[in-house]
């Protein structure tokens, strides 16, 4: 019976896939309307240019497809940024310091709009949500926040992140529910089913890793800086929930290169069949349930990360369409911002690419509800709306940088995490009072 649903449901999601790049293909006689348009204004014919970074679901080819439909005057073009975000937002800087036209409209990880915007890297966008009347109640609060910064907005959502544990059905129906059962499990079950590992995670010593962190400490009661930007890591909670985070990145049930592992490589590790648990975004439902490149098609389950004394927590991700300040079309890069993080923009992003949306009453939709098993289950819509962000400051990439050095240095029994928070404490007071 599981079987057949998922069987019906990735024809679903490749019937979709079909729809929208018939929708999205031009018919003869459309091109044919559209040149002559062309030719009448030739001088009205944009190009901007659309930076974000690499997807593997192709939902951001067809969403510009379905844009450029929907606006014959306008060209996008397509610059693949790196998977990292923190290599795209070095690159990003790079361009922008040097008050850089060649990218007009980019995905910004939800963590930078303070500095993008402090740093001018960004173009606000009040008037144009104005003129427009968006409706910025119909999102997710969280996201608008997150594009918010001094009263001004500088980015509208795209789609969030949550993260979530992904389990294989054909080894256990019931996901461990707390961080030692997970330990418990990941040990026992390892090797079932060709199996190599118990459990996947990103140990890299980069932004998905302080993601990582931030969770689990949370889950403790542990967290960095409180509402009144007063540090606050150095708390027995926080020393609990980085302990649990090396014990399981030291363990037997890990690959023995678990520091390496970002994203991708989890992604990869687990759609090859190779572990009981995973944790990542909620996009991995996509890839998991994709027969033609999944080996576990079909048996994956998602459950709610696992709870620590606090209970369960999760990241809040999320990529948001910025314009670039310096881009030379404005108006035509507000289109695609509109676009992007409206109704139909986002749409696609769920169908094809498992991207959870921000408009809330797009969890209501039958196409969106049936391209994801996590879309239609209440539970999973509440658990977006309670992610924990990170802290929101100006200078974020100095305080994540702080805590991917010390926690990387605990993870490898260089330090304790006694000596960790000590250390986070003083160089994120030092950093913040600058
Ligand atoms: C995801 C999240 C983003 C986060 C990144 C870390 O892309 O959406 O917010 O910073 O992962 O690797």
């Amino acid at each position: 019976m599981e079987q057949m649903k998922r069987v019906l449901l990735v024809s679903f999601l490749i019937l979709s896939a079909l729809i929208i790049t018939a929708c999205s293909g031009k018919s003869d006689s459309e091109t044919t309307e559209n040149e002559n348009n062309n030719d009448a204004s030739e001088e009205e014919q944009v190009t901007i240019v659309y930076a974000t970074g690499v997807d593997t679901t192709g939902a951001t080819q067809s969403q510009i497809e379905a844009f450029e439909q929907a606006h014959p005057h306008i060209n996008v073009e397509y610059r693949e940024m790196p998977a990292d975000t923190g290599q795209q937002h070095d690159q990003y800087v790079t361009m922008f310091s040097s008050q850089s036209s060649e990218v007009d409209v980019y995905n910004g990880d939800i963590i930078w709009t303070a500095e993008f915007a402090q740093a001018n890297y960004a173009l606000e966008l009040d008037r144009f949500i104005e003129a427009d009347s968006i409706d910025l109640d119909s999102h997710f609060e969280g996201p608008i926040q997150a594009g918010n910064y001094n009263g001004r907005q500088w980015a509208l959502p795209v789609y969030m992140n949550a993260s979530f544990l992904y389990y294989r059905t054909d080894i256990t129906d019931t996901p461990p529910a707390t961080w030692d059962e997970l330990i418990k499990q990941a040990e026992k079950m390892q090797g079932e089913e060709g199996t190599e590992f118990g459990y996947l995670l990103q140990g890299s010593q980069y932004e998905g890793m302080v993601t990582n962190f931030i969770e689990i400490i949370a889950s403790y009661g542990g967290s960095v800086i409180d509402e009144d930007n007063n540090v606050v890591i150095n708390s027995p909670e926080t020393i609990k929930g980085l302990e649990k985070f090396a014990e399981i990145v030291q363990s037997d049930f890990v690959p023995g290169n678990i520091l390496n592992f970002q994203e991708i490589e989890t992604e990869n590790a687990w759609i090859a069949g190779d572990s009981v648990f995973a944790r990542n975004w909620t996009y991995m439902q996509s890839s998991s349930n994709d027969e033609e490149r999944s080996e576990v098609a079909g048996n994956v389950e998602i459950a709610p990360i696992p709870a620590g004394d606090e209970g369960s927590s999760s990241a809040l991700g999320g990529w948001m369409a910025m314009i670039n300040r310096y881009s030379e079309h404005p108006e035509e890069s507000w289109e695609l911002v509109k676009f992007l993080a409206g109704e139909e923009g986002q749409k696609i992003g769920a169908i094809q690419g498992a991207r959870a949306p921000t408009i809330e009453s797009l969890y209501d939709d039958s196409e969106v509800q049936s391209a994801g098993p996590l879309f239609s289950n209440p539970s999973f819509v509440e658990g977006l709306s309670v992610a924990v962000p990170r802290p929101v400051s100006p200078i974020y990439p100095e305080i994540s940088e702080i805590i991917q050095i010390e926690v990387s240095r605990v993870l490898t029994g260089e330090q304790t995490a006694e000596q960790a928070v000590e250390n986070m404490e003083s160089q994120l007071k030092e950093a913040l009072a600058d």
